[in-house]
């Protein structure tokens, strides 16, 4: 019997070359989409999918990230001696309970799959989420919530999917289903960015997994792949011939905040839909327009 998702693994070590300068001393996960950092919407998506335990895998220069999730008594004692209990209430409401985050170093950008195989000991034996925080993604319910009431379904490994934009499925992991029936469908195969026309489908994965423990094994042997990194989508590959995999089409829009309109786009986006702001934002995009 598969037991409950429990911790998530975020890969955040990411140089974030197409959005530099902005990535230069502010770690890429930490820019702004509207008000706060990208990383406090993924931690909110992952509370709603009933994560208790988040593990960061950072590089070097990405102090940045323990620090917002730490306390901050200047700032936080500043407000509370003006009364600003509004903004106090936003500036903890990301902060973890004690022992609920750890941080690892990659010490070498040797890629996603060896990002994953950082955070072995910390998940155990157990299976886990993997989120990618570039990819944010607006959705009700929120997309990993989606993704481990699939595995609840169905158990195995779980693979977030959707239809990549024309011409574009050689730039992400590409799934192969068995048949396509609805939304969750059992996989066949995937690749990692397989050269233009060779794609098996335009589903691609966009971020948000539930894998199995018995991907670790196989990571630490898994060699280099496309572009000469180890691919999470390669170990993920051989995992499929012991274990089931199925694909998610899960129901949400996706923002690629790695790139610099995706980040835009995200801007505006969740801009608009901010609960207090997202009118007089609307009013300020237009005044643009
Ligand atoms: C990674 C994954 C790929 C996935 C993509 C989504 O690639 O390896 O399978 O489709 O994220 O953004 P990267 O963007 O790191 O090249």
């Amino acid at each position: 019997m598969d037991r409950r998702v429990r911790k998530a693994v975020l890969p955040v070590a990411g140089l974030g070359t197409r959005v530099l300068p902005g990535a230069k001393t502010t770690p890429k996960n930490m820019l702004n989409v509207f008000d706060r950092p990208i990383l406090s919407y993924i931690i909110e998506e992952g509370r709603a999918a009933g994560i208790e335990h988040f593990v960061f895998i950072v590089g070097r220069g990405q102090g940045a990230i323990e620090d917002y999730f730490d306390a901050s008594p200047e700032i936080e004692g500043a407000l509370e001696a003006k009364g600003k209990a509004d903004i106090l209430a936003e500036v903890r409401r990301d902060l973890p309970e004690p022992g609920q985050m750890s941080f690892v170093r990659q010490m070498a950008p040797l890629g996603l799959g060896h990002a994953v195989w950082c955070a072995r000991d910390i998940i155990g034996d157990e299976p886990f989420a993997v989120m990618l925080p570039d990819m944010l993604m607006a959705a009700a319910p929120a997309a990993l919530a989606q993704v481990v009431s699939a595995h609840g379904q169905v158990g195995g490994n779980i693979i977030a999917v959707e239809p990549a934009p024309e011409g574009q499925a050689h730039k992400y992991g590409i799934v192969d289903l068995e048949g396509q029936i609805g939304r969750l469908n059992r996989m066949r195969g995937m690749v990692e960015k397989p050269a233009p026309g060779t794609e098996p489908s335009n589903l691609f994965i966009s971020g948000r997994y539930v894998l199995q423990p018995e991907i670790f094994p196989l990571l630490e042997k898994q060699g280099k792949g496309a572009g000469g990194e180890i691919q999470l989508t390669d170990a993920m590959a051989e995992l499929m011939k012991i274990q089931p995999f199925h694909a998610l089409e899960y129901d949400g829009v996706t923002y690629d905040c790695g790139d610099k309109i995706g980040l835009l786009r995200a801007n505006v986006a969740f801009a608009l839909r901010h609960p207090s702001l997202g009118q007089m934002a609307r009013e300020a995009i237009d005044s643009l327009l």
